[in-house]
């Protein structure tokens, strides 16, 4: 099959998705196309590396491979030091502003890498080369860089567009089975936002493509990537429509902060999010209680899904109040009323939210 290009408009100009197997392989073309540089710098993780990097290097021979850097990509190393670390091998390493450097890994390789190349000489060529499912149908996608702070994640960052996305699913194989089915959850979020007849087909083979079946995969990877395309483009600057990528989202967080990032991947307690945001919905009388019961029997099929915390509701709650998305201290949920839309909805009550909270550990 020959790769599918998904076009992103930005603010700065359009750039190009190209998924398919094979795509990373023939990066060096690709690469070559989008004009001259004064050389190529590859940033990526110690575990991409171990299985990649003869790989990626190889792929980028053609375009004066100058130079790999390695860093460390644990969320804790997510910080403005690992960027100050980067930016000063780029230097040593003789980067100049016709630099183009090729981020490849996961969500934490791309947000530190786009921040650097944003911020790097005040900005040089950045390719994303994604190669977890996370990082392929979000978070390479849409401009958003940065890094967090001891006061909360991605708190510094900026919006900078990659020049292209280089997605080749065949990366995806080393990725560790509980990495790849926290991704899976993003791709169901893509389904009750956007797109029904994805939420269908994943209803009809959510377990062959939780075995990584290439067809599930090559089926499945493009659509999230062009529900997320479609948002995107239209707003780039999360004013209004973008805020729908956000589902489950802020019962995510809340879950998230409250045990330290350190219970969930990220994308399972987007799943947690999508069960409580569609039983708010069914509560409010917005979604069907059977549709709120697809969605959460979809949700599980993924796998178990590590225990909630024994968090009280009142303190989730609270962490909700000082979300982003809160607007004058009242609370904001993006709710689906219909299995591919969604939109954010609000104020809602906190009692309402408790009780959803209360019931969330118990089966409907
Ligand atoms: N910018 C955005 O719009 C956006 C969107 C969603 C998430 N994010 C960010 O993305 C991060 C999460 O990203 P993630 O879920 O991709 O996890 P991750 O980047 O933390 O990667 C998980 C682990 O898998 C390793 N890895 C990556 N690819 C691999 C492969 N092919 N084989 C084996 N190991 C591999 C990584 O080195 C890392 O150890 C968070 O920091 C989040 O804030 C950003
Ligand atoms: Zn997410």
């Amino acid at each position: 099959m020959s790769p599918q290009r998904i076009a992103i408009a930005s603010e700065n100009g359009r750039y190009e998705v190209v998924y398919g197997a094979g795509v990373l392989p023939g990066a060096g073309i690709r690469i070559k196309s989008l004009g001259e540089n004064s050389g190529v710098f590859l940033l990526c993780s110690p575990r991409v590396a171990s299985h990649w990097r003869g790989k990626l290097e190889r792929a980028l021979r053609s375009v004066r491979l100058r130079s790999t850097v390695v860093f460390d990509d644990r969320e804790e190393s997510k910080n403005t030091a690992t960027v100050e670390r980067i930016c000063r091998e780029l230097v040593r390493a003789g980067a100049d502003r016709r630099a183009l450097l090729v981020a490849a890994g996961g969500g934490v390789v791309g947000d530190v890498a786009g921040f650097v190349a944003a911020s790097y000489l005040r900005g040089v060529a950045l390719v994303h080369i994604p190669t977890t499912v996370v990082a392929q149908v979000d978070s390479a996608i849409g401009g958003k860089t940065g890094v967090n702070l001891p006061e909360g994640k991605n708190l510094v960052g900026a919006f900078y567009s990659p020049r292209l996305v280089l997605a080749d699913p065949v990366t995806l194989s080393t990725l560790p089975d509980r990495e790849f089915r926290s991704g899976l959850y993003e791709i169901i979020k893509y389904g009750v936002i956007a797109d029904e007849r994805l939420f269908v087909f994943l209803e009809n083979s959510v377990e062959t493509l939780a075995n990584r079946d290439a067809k599930a995969i090559d089926f499945v990877i493009p659509r999230c990537i062009q529900a997320k395309a479609k948002v995107v483009s239209r707003d780039e600057r999360e004013s209004g429509l973008r805020e729908i990528l956000n589902f489950g989202h802020t019962f995510a967080h809340a879950l998230e902060t409250a045990t330290a990032y350190r219970k969930y991947l990220h994308g399972e307690a987007v799943g947690w999010g999508m069960i409580a945001a569609s039983r708010l919905a069914a509560r409010m009388g917005l979604l069907t209680t059977e549709s709120a019961a697809r969605i959460e029997r979809l949700v599980r099929r993924v796998g178990p899904l590590p225990a909630l915390p024994a968090t009280k509701a009142s303190r989730l709650l609270e962490i909700m109040h000082s979300d982003k998305k809160t607007r004058g201290g009242q609370l904001r949920f993006v709710l689906s009323g219909k299995i591919g839309s969604a939109e954010t909805f609000g104020p809602i009550a906190p009692k309402l939210v408790t009780k959803v909270l209360g019931h969330l550990g118990r089966e409907t």
